[in-house]
Order: C-alpha cells, then sequence, then structure tokens
C-alpha cells in the first residue's frame, strides 16, 4: 500500500518543525524551554534529512525537528523534506515552518512522493508518519500528481514479464474506464489493415502481439494529443543489445508510462482539453519473423525507411503512432520516449531534453520546471543535421552512421511525421532513477509529466 495522500485534520497532531542551517540557531531560540534545552543539547544543525525528536512529559514524541540543510543543498536536491517521513514515527504531523508558495508545494509534494513504494513482489511497508495538508497548498492537485507519477513508476517497475503490450493495454484500458474515456485498440495482424506498419514490423517478431492503444477523453478545449514509446521489452532485435545494455530494457516503454501518468493527471484534475492518449505498445524481439537489418518499410505516412539497426526501434513504432495523430492535426503533440542511449551521454538520468520549434513553448516549459523541481533542458531541431537521416535508397536511415547527434536525429526523425499539426514536442527520457534520491527511490520515474502538467494550460491557451 502506498501512502501518498495527506491525512485527515482530526485528533491530536504533532509540529515538526522545518529549519534550514541557516536559520536553525534562530529558530531554536523561539521553541518552548524544554524542547529549546533538549535540541541544543542534542546538536540539532538543520542539516539535509536530519531529524530531532522532541519529547514530552511522558517520554514520547511530542514534536519533532527537520533540517531542509543549505541554500546550496537546496540547489543540489530536490524534495529534501522526503528523506524526514521515514525517519518520524507513526502519528500525523503538521509542518511549522517558514515555507511559503512553491517552496511548501515541493516540501509537501515531497513527503507524499516519500510515500511511494513498489510493492507488487514483496511487501515494503511505506512511511507510517502522515501528514496533514499544509495551509496554502492545493492538497488536491497536490495528490493527483502524486497518484500520476505513482503510476508512471509502477508501470515502468514491473517486469517484462508482467507487463508486455497485453497488460500495458489493460492499464491504460483501467485508466481510461475510469475517466470515462473513450477505449480502442488495434491489434497484430490488424495493425496491417489499419496501415500502421511499422509498429507491426518492430512487434511481429514476438509471441505476444503489438498493438496501437488510442484513448480519447474531453469534448471541449484545446486538442492535446500525447504519444508514448510503449517498447514493453528492448532486446534490441537481430541487432541484439549486449548484455549488461539489455538489462534493464523492460524500462522501455518509459515513455507510455510518462504519457499515462501525465494523463491521469489531466483526466483526473478535469482540465479543459480535448485530449488524445497514442501508444504503440510492442516488444523488440528475436525470431524468425524478426525485421532484420537492410530491410526498406513503408511507413504510415508513406515515407519509406531503410532499417539500418533494427535496435533503432523506438522511432519506428512512433512514427507510425505520430503519422495518426497528426491526421486530425491537433493544437500540440507531445511525444515521450526513451529513445536514444545518447540523451543519457549527454545530459545524465536527472533531466529530460525536450525538443520543440516554439520558443514559447519551451520558455513555458522550462519556468515551470523550474517552480515543480522537475528539471528538463532544450534540445534543438537541428535542421543541418536532416541530411544524415536521409540514406541512399529509401527516404529515410533509421539509425544514421557516425555516431553523432543521436538524440537529435532520433528527434528530426520523429518531426518528419508531423506536417500538419502547428507544433510538436518531444521528450527524449530515461525514466529510471539509477541511485535512490528523496522521494525518488531507485527504478522507475517520471520525468518532465509534472513540469508540463503545469505549463500545458498557458502553452495551448498561447497557441
Ligand atoms: N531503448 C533504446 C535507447 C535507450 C538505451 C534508452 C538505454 C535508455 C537507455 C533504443 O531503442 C535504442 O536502442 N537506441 C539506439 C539507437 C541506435 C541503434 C541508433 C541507441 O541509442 O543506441
Ligand atoms: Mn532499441
Ligand atoms: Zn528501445
Amino acid at each position: 500500500m502506498k501512502a501518498m495522500t495527506f491525512a485527515k485534520d482530526k485528533g491530536e497532531t504533532k509540529p515538526l518543525h522545518l529549519f534550514s542551517v541557516e536559520d536553525a540557531a534562530e529558530g531554536l531560540a523561539g521553541l518552548e524551554p524544554m524542547h529549546r534545552a533538549w535540541a541544543m543539547a542534542s546538536g540539532f544543525k538543520g542539516k539535509a534529512g536530519e531529524v530531532l525528536l522532541l519529547p514530552g512529559p511522558d517520554g514520547e514524541p511530542e514534536a519533532a525537528l527537520g533540517g531542509l540543510g543549505r541554500a546550496k543543498d537546496r540547489a543540489r536536491g530536490r524534495f529534501l523534506v522526503a528523506s524526514l517521513r521515514a525517519k518520524l514515527p507513526g502519528g500525523t504531523w503538521r509542518f511549522k515552518s517558514v515555507l511559503q508558495g512553491r517552496d511548501l508545494e515541493e516540501a509537501a509534494l515531497g513527503w507524499l512522493l516519500a510515500g511511494y513504494v513498489f510493492d507488487r513482489y514483496a511487501s515494503k511497508s511505506p512511511p507510517k508518519a502522515g501528514l496533514v495538508a499544509p495551509k496554502g497548498v492545493d492538497a488536491e492537485r497536490l495528490e493527483t500528481i502524486a497518484a500520476g507519477e505513482a503510476l508512471a513508476r509502477d508501470l515502468i517497475n514491473t517486469p517484462a514479464s508482467d507487463m508486455g503490450p497485453d497488460e500495458l493495454e489493460a492499464a491504460a484500458r483501467d485508466l481510461a474506464d475510469t475517466h470515462g474515456a473513450t477505449f480502442a485498440v488495434t491489434t497484430g495482424e490488424d495493425l496491417l489493415k489499419a496501415n500502421h506498419p511499422m509498429v507491426h514490423a518492430v512487434g511481429r517478431a514476438s509471441v505476444r502481439a503489438p498493438r496501437l492503444i488510442d484513448m480519447s477523453w474531453g469534448t471541449t478545449g484545446p486538442k492535446l494529443t500525447l504519444v508514448g514509446k510503449g517498447v514493453c521489452f528492448d532486446t534490441g532485435g537481430l541487432n541484439l543489445k549486449p548484455g549488461a545494455s539489455m538489462g534493464l530494457m523492460k524500462k522501455d516503454m518509459g515513455g507510455a508510462a510518462n504519457v499515462l501518468g501525465l494523463a491521469k493527471m489531466i483526466m483526473a484534475s478535469g482540465m479543459d482539453f480535448q485530449l488524445r492518449v497514442l501508444i504503440p505498445a510492442v516488444e523488440n524481439a528475436v525470431a524468425g519473423e524478426a525485421f532484420r537489418p537492410g530491410d526498406i518499410l513503408t511507413s504510415r505516412k508513406g515515407l519509406t525507411v531503410e532499417i539500418n539497426n533494427t535496435d533503432a526501434e523506438g522511432r519506428l513504432v512512433l512514427a507510425d503512432a505520430l503519422a495518426l495523430a497528426d491526421e486530425t492535426a491537433p493544437d500540440l503533440i507531445v511525444s515521450m520516449a526513451t529513445l536514444t542511449g545518447a540523451a543519457r551521454v549527454a545530459v545524465g538520468p536527472d533531466l529530460a531534453p525536450f525538443y520543440t520549434d516554439s520558443d514559447s513553448d519551451a520558455a513555458a516549459l522550462a519556468a515551470a520546471a523550474e517552480a515543480v523541481r522537475d528539471p528538463v533542458w532544450r534540445m534543438p531541431f537541428w535542421d543541418p543535421y536532416e541530411s544524415m537521416i536521409e540514406p541512399g535508397i529509401a527516404d529515410l536511415d533509421n539509425a544514421p552512421k557516425g555516431g553523432f547527434a543521436g538524440s537529435v536525429t532520433a528527434a528530426l526523425f520523429l518531426r518528419r511525421f508531423v506536417t500538419s499539426t502547428p507544433r510538436y514536442m518531444h521528450f527524449d527520457i530515461y525514466g529510471w532513477t539509477p541511485s535512490a534520491a528523496p522521494g525518488r527511490p531507485k527504478g522507475g520515474v517520471g520525468q518532465g509529466i509534472r513540469a508540463l502538467f503545469d505549463a500545458l494550460p498557458e502553452m495551448l491557451n498561447a497557441g
């Protein structure tokens, strides 16, 4: 059981005084004499993650001090309050702090995110401490964000044996049912009839049929289409990945998990959008039926693609989904995908690189990302590199040689399939926390979706 909601404000609550290193001395001076003496004798400094329980007359903790670290710690890390939660005993706590605005929201959301545990395969207890929603935050909104984030994490963390195309479809269907969205799926050979040849080609070697998931919700407002890479396992295909590179490839549906998490936030909060979610769900497997290096595929859009590496499969399945998305020309298409190793080399696991030709969308997203502490970094759709994705005998090359700008050329490849929609934004995410940080245990993680959730109203009204 996750503990990602606020506690009800009834009965006894205990104060959790939050101090940074800079304001700890002054803060301690304001405590009642017994607590002050105990805190000074214990040497509480306000360091990040530091917790000091303050005993009452019966020896039971009746209050606590929590450290927020130095100002520079807060620039280095996020959700520092999350690291306090597990150290507190059960009971219901309330913040006592000078935090306000976005800082207070970050602290409250950090607390909720610290309640995430992936307990599908082994029981894991979430922290016992509860928190009353601090005054001044939109509690419902923060709970919605935490629930969307938890969905993305759960989907990514579930191994491919239990999260194949069928199970990913079931998860999407479940979400659609919960929010009254319409839901359609095209599976297996039907993909050829419905003209999704590249989704079929990439997924046909697996015993688990490839499919295209199509969810729609909302009847008024601007049109937003989200497209997520749903490669449930990426062996690399005939260009087989080496073991070390294949190990984490259950997370290759991280783009799909992220767009579903974002869709959950949008639907649960009742935003006035016409939302569509498209997910090509496949397994890039090895079998006699597998597509091959040198094959030339004709995409839904009619562009032909020379396969120079079967491990560059994400852009193929996304291309057909993007072409479908583009046919109705929504106001904005956003794709999210664990698309390239090159993106990781460039910015590491924390930052979500994104591409857009709209300076105003980029500015709105960057501002939101900073405010909600969901870091993103703009990358260029660099037109001069278009020639790198043009091979000899087809329109496009799925795996340019040379090893330059791998994330950029993948993004340029995708952009070729969006020609009628006024604005297109693409995220090349990692979807995984390699080592635990406050509020982010090792494992699947949302990237860019909290920033998008915050920025989308501005992006879509400005459009
Ligand atoms: N899913 C991988 C990309 C990936 C690898 C993301 C590791 C995160 C961590 C993708 O399908 C892939 O294999 N891309 C290749 C493309 C290349 C063959 C042009 C890559 O990045 O090496
Ligand atoms: Mn691959
Ligand atoms: Zn992949």
